[in-house]
């Protein structure tokens, strides 16, 4: 499995902040993209986590002094590391660091190595809440945007110093996240692109529901893929556990005619449309007010058709659109999505066999089937749902072109 960081040299720059501990999760994530990762750290990062932790899980030194006696070439070793960077991410960056950044300062080896570098780099601040809401913080920061460099916005909260607000480092996969988006090739860049995601509740009444077990994952990975690659994306969602996806426009839904209201209100704008989403088939015919009792020993619920949201969207498909859509099914795959394809008036359609652990609903990889109007087929090994994702991605835009 490629990851999405593969053949990337990266730096990690950590400072002497509470959320240190955060990078090290970093780091692994970014090896696990498949990135070479070089850490420098200051000092007082030495202070929250030992270099060592990070030159273990790196494979590579670390870097906290560019005059090290026991290592003579360190300073030009060092000097040649961020000039063959793709990118450095600073996180957590203190508000020192990013003092020193926005005015040109060098005094250690993390500062001295970030004004040798001329690759993106994401900076990633952490602090008290009053330090960053304080004038000179967020005028530093300014600067640093108006250099060109990223800067990712801060959680709110309660911090660890007990202040509630902003100033906590964002989750490591949220950072991982804007690092893939800053240096992935923007190849849809111009594209508008609609996704649905998750399954569709349908009430019986307030405490129960039909439903089915899509965890959205292959919904928000499509999304999060188009975005990386420069789309506009708006995602349609049902409910589920993931949150909202960063630089995408996303649209929380219940029912499936919640779900078919929010995508006919996007269609129209859309150059591509993703159907992901496990939508139910049936609604109860009525929703009880008030939690049904249990009675009798058998119980029938009436049920109504909802409307196929996809196949509405295939009737009204100007010819520069592209819609996609996914086929879950148990047996007879290539019979059963073919002939979704058609029915629904598709330009392709995933079909993919849900009930094994490693693919299908709630699972983080997937192994599907690509099947084409033109009775083109292409069976795709098992792979993560990114790399599914970026799959679609590439067919859509071949055809497109
Ligand atoms: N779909 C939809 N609206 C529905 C049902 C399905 O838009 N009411 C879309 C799904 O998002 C998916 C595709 O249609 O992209 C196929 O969904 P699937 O559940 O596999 O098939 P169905 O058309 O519902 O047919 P069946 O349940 O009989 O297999």
């Amino acid at each position: 499995m490629t990851g999405r960081l593969q053949d990337k040299q990266l730096i990690l720059g950590v400072c002497g902040g509470i959320a240190a501990y955060k990078s090290v999760q970093l780091l692994r994530l970014m090896t696990q993209q498949g990135a070479r990762v070089r850490v420098v750290m200051t000092r007082h990062a030495g202070e929250f986590v030992a270099p060592l932790t990070f030159e273990a899980l790196s494979g590579e030194p670390v870097c906290i002094d560019l005059f090290d006696r026991t290592d003579r070439d360190a300073s030009i070793r060092h000097i040649d590391w961020a000039q063959e960077a793709d990118a450095a991410v600073i996180a957590p960056a203190t508000a020192n660091l990013v003092a020193k950044l926005a005015n040109g300062t060098a005094d250690d080896a993390l500062s001295t190595f970030l004004l040798a570098m001329i690759c993106p780099v994401l900076v990633c601040p952490s602090m008290n809440t009053h330090m960053y809401q304080h004038p000179s913080v967020q005028r530093n920061l300014d600067r640093l945007k108006s250099d060109g460099h990223m800067v990712l916005e801060p959680g709110a909260g309660q911090l660890a110093c007990g202040t509630v607000g902003p100033g906590r480092l964002p989750e490591p996969e949220q950072i991982l996240d804007r690092l893939i988006s800053r240096l992935t090739p923007k190849d849809l860049a111009g594209k508008r692109v609609l996704v649905t995601a998750g399954p569709t509740r349908e009430f019986i009444d307030p405490v129960r529901f039909i439903s089915n077990p899509s965890s959205g994952k292959m919904g928000f990975a499509v999304a999060a893929a188009a975005e990386h690659r420069g789309a506009e994306v708006t995602l349609v969602t049902g409910p589920t556990r993931l949150s909202d996806p960063a630089g995408i426009q996303t649209i929380r839904v219940v029912s499936a005619r919640e779900m078919a209201g929010a995508v006919f209100d996007h269609f129209e704008a859309a150059d591509i449309i993703i159907k992901t989403a496990a939508v139910s088939d049936y609604s109860p015919r009525e929703t009880a007010d008030h939690k049904i009792k249990k009675g009798a020993e058998e119980m029938s619920l009436a049920l109504q058709k909802n409307i196929d949201i996809l196949r509405t969207l295939g009737g009204r498909k100007r010819p520069n659109q592209f819609l996609a859509g996914f086929a879950a099914e148990t047996r007879d795959l290539r019979e059963n999505a073919c002939k979704k394809l058609v029915e629904k008036n598709l330009d392709m359609i995933v079909g993919n066999l849900v009930g094994n652990p490693d693919s299908g609903f709630s699972a983080d990889t997937n192994r599907v089937t690509l099947f084409f109007p033109n009775r083109e087929k292409e069976p795709l090994e098992i792979m993560d749902k990114a790399s599914v994702a970026h799959r679609i991605l590439d067919r859509i835009m071949e055809r497109l072109s």
